[in-house]
């Protein structure tokens, strides 16, 4: 897909909650685009149209990481109050106008879409094409939970009998604690925050310590826009200090966390340890994501699918693929065809325009993945090598962890998310329903692939999997706003899709109202 040399930065990112291409076949042996000539990824992006390339250029050497300071944890009570004062006001404001602001901060972030993408390769090691499909999210969240808040804050009017009137309506709750992770440090931050504003709460936002300047940036961008300076207040700092003394502190609403599942339940209970009200937490957090192969899927979809799926974004997905089930039929040629595919894959510098896999986050993630990858060159048999990657590039270029894939004895063996591009691979035969009970026994259920060419298996294996989204015959990253509603269960988290029509109401409280007429 070559995009039309016409076609600028501004054209491409007009379009909200457009459809992402899914990859139909035939497919050459090529993913997001590391050949010249073909690099359009699923964003449209096409870096070697100069009207597309150029602004993000310029706006990579002009951009200066914004340093944060840490917050002061003694000030968390202050900046609390301050906070929850300003939602009796903004909690008042008409859903209208809060939903105008909103809309009116995407537009801002749309029309700075090169500065932004620019701060998310810089500070994030986001790859050009993963810094324009995030801005693309974070405009999306803003202007469907706009609509969203639009739509279901009107008062219901319920059925009763004569005599009587009946409405339900929603409430905003108060002050929420939205915590944000760096691996999307732009779009889940603004799609909390924009779930949490929309619906008249105001909030306290704790990003990742990894990435606070995008948030920062992000903040400064709504207050322009409109939102109160109280009614959003950043507070960088460490989960530990900031985010653990934000939980605990008394009055908050509600608490929004994207992250790992062991800090979830850290935030889970704390939350049930404190005096006071039972207080809501929404938690998305990780997965051992599976894609399970049958014998009869098309090989050429599959790589294309296992590729993008495993190894885009470096594996620092919630929704990444960790473990592909082959049919042991299909198997050899499959991993031959991801072999190839994946050797056309550039590693290095996140700057640079030919890179589609840039390093993991920093050290500590680093390590603890070649720690994982130490075990795996010993107890298992690899199938793809570090490949794509120069050797300048390792020496230069800190944290980065080619893509590779190794065969595990079991489904059972896999007890650990591994938040990196490495793939592990299991052979099956017999019962593919058996095979998702094995995937469903791991505890977590955050996305799915099937692959099959028989229609009534693919619905069969999908009403068996225990997860929240499911894909069926494509890649399973990418989840589209207003498109595929996404956030999962178990162990990955506590199951409201983010970018779904039910989602805002999880920020509310509800009020039937009834009176004696
Ligand atoms: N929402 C992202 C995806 O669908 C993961 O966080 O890939």
């Amino acid at each position: 897909q070559l995009a039309d040399e016409s076609v600028g930065m501004e054209e491409l990112l007009i379009s909200p909650l457009r459809l992402e291409p899914h990859t139909s076949l035939p497919l050459p042996p090529v993913l997001f685009g590391s050949h010249a000539g073909a690099r359009a990824n699923s964003t449209g992006l096409d870096l070697t149209v100069p009207a597309m390339r150029d602004p993000l250029l310029a706006a990579y050497a002009a951009v200066q990481v914004p340093q944060v300071p840490e917050f002061d944890v003694k000030n968390i009570p202050d900046a609390y109050a301050d906070c929850a004062s300003s939602y009796q006001k903004w909690s008042k404001t008409g859903v209208t106008e809060r939903a105008a602001i909103l809309r009116r901060a995407a537009d801002a972030l749309q029309a700075q879409t090169p500065h932004f993408c620019a701060l998310l390769v810089k500070e994030a090691f986001k790859t050009w094409g993963d810094a324009v499909a995030e801005v693309r999210e974070a405009v999306d969240f803003l202007r469907y939970y706009a609509d969203e808040a639009e739509r279901i804050m009107a008062p219901i009017a319920m059925p009763g009998p004569t005599g009587e009137s009946n409405e339900l309506r929603l409430i905003a709750r108060g002050v929420w604690v939205c915590i944000s992770p760096w691996n999307f440090p732009l779009a889940i931050f603004a799609g909390q925050v924009a779930a949490a504003l929309a619906t008249g709460n105001t909030v306290l936002a704790k990003p990742a310590e990894q990435t606070p300047g995008v948030a920062l940036e992000a903040v400064r961008l709504l207050h322009a826009a409109g939102v109160p300076a109280d009614a959003l207040q950043l507070l960088h700092g460490a989960g530990d200090t900031v985010g653990a003394a934000l939980v605990a502190q008394p009055g908050v609403a509600g608490v929004v966390f994207t992250g790992s599942t062991q800090v979830a339940k850290i935030i889970h209970r704390a939350l049930a340890a404190k005096d006071g009200p039972i207080v809501p937490l929404i938690a998305e957090t990780g997965g051992i994501n599976a894609m399970v192969v049958d014998s009869t899927a098309l090989p050429e979809q599959v790589s294309d699918a296992v590729v993008q799926s495993a190894f885009r974004s470096a594996g620092q997905r919630c929704s990444a693929l960790r473990l592909l089930c082959l049919h042991e039929q299909i198997a050899d040629p499959v991993i031959a065809m991801i072999r190839g595919a994946a050797q056309e894959l550039v590693a290095g510098d996140p700057a640079d325009l030919a890179t589609d896999v840039g390093p993991v986050i920093d050290r500590e993630a680093f390590d603890g993945i070649q720690k994982h990858l130490l075990r795996l060159n010993s107890e298992s048999k690899r199938l793809l090598a570090p490949a794509g990657i120069a050797q300048a590039a390792t020496n230069s270029i800190a944290n980065l962890i080619p893509p590779q894939a190794f065969e595990v004895p079991s489904i059972a063996a896999m007890q650990q998310e591994i938040f990196g591009p490495v793939l592990h691979i299991v052979r099956w035969s017999g019962d593919p329903l058996a095979v998702i009970e094995q995937i469903n026994a791991l505890g977590y259920g955050l996305t799915i692939g099937i692959q099959t060419r028989i229609d009534s298996r693919a619905q069969a294996l999908a009403r068996a999997s225990h997860v929240g989204n499911v894909y069926i015959n494509r890649n399973q990253i990418g989840a589209v706003v207003g498109v595929q509603p996404f956030g999962g269960e178990g162990l990955s988290g506590t199951g409201p899709k983010a970018g779904g029509p039910h989602y805002l109401a999880r920020f509310c409280a509800e009020q039937t109202i009834t009176v004696n007429t």
